[in-house]
């Protein structure tokens, strides 16, 4: 039977690395719904929309010529022909996700288009690991497993630091604090935003190394 795993968490609480493995464990599609965002916030920049005018970013979202790969060992991620996949990680686009991610349009818009990618990969794959902010509560209520992986600030910001810079000093986690902690602030103002409901089960990954996550992960979806 069919198999859709959803996971949410904050930025550096691991849910693309874990979701990546996960998927690839159990052979499944992999759906990387903040790499749909930051495609149309990088659309948005290329085409000259102004982030700050609403309408025109969610006709840009209802626009957005957007393919995204499933396969969880070649993720990558094209807007017309260009392939986007490592602009769309840049800090320009990272510092103005939130603007068009906070637009509600758009949320409707790319939620339609993120369930028509997980129906589609049922069909196929027999299923997918989806992570973002709002799969377990929204876009993928009836998931057959669902996940909210935390982890506290520190950690967050940690990751983060070594993964920009190498190493987590005090120098490398003041460039990465202001980056991380805003856009949190930014996001949240979205309220469904990462509250664990009914169901889902919260892990905290503060203390566990990548390799225990998802084995916990693979626990829970063998059941
Ligand atoms: P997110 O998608 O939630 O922002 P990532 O999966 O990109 O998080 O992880 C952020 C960084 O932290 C990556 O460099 C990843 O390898 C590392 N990482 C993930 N999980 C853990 C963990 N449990 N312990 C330490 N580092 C981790
Ligand atoms: O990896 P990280 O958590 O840092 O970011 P991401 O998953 O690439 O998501 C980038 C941005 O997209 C987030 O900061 C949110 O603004 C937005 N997003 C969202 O609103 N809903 C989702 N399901 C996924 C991402």
């Amino acid at each position: 039977t069919p198999m859709t795993i959803a996971v949410d968490g904050p930025s550096g609480s691991g849910k693309s690395s874990v979701s990546r493995a996960v998927a690839r464990e159990l052979g499944l599609g992999y759906l990387d719904t903040g790499a749909m965002y930051r495609a149309l916030a990088w659309w948005c920049l290329d085409q000259g929309v102004d982030l700050s005018d609403e309408a025109a970013v969610a006709q840009a979202a209802a626009d957005l010529p957007l393919t995204i790969s499933t396969d969880p060992d070649a993720p990558h991620v094209r807007v017309g022909d260009v392939d986007v996949t490592d602009a769309i990680r840049e800090d320009r686009i990272t510092g103005q996700v939130s603007a068009v991610a906070t637009n509600l349009d758009v949320r409707a818009e790319l939620r339609r288009r993120q369930r028509l990618i997980i129906e589609e990969q049922r069909g196929t794959t027999g299923g997918v690991v989806a992570e973002g902010r709002d799969l377990t509560t929204v876009v993928a209520p009836d998931a057959e497993l669902r996940v909210l992986l935390t982890a506290s600030e520190e950690a967050r910001l940690a990751r983060r630091a070594t993964e920009r810079h190498g190493a987590a000093d005090a120098v490398t986690l003041a460039a990465t604090r202001d980056l991380v902690l805003r856009r949190d602030r930014e996001d949240s103002t979205v309220s469904t935003f990462l509250e664990a409901t009914d169901g889902v089960v919260t892990v905290d990954t503060s203390a566990l190394t990548f390799e225990e996550v998802v084995a916990a992960l693979l626990a829970l979806a063998r059941g």
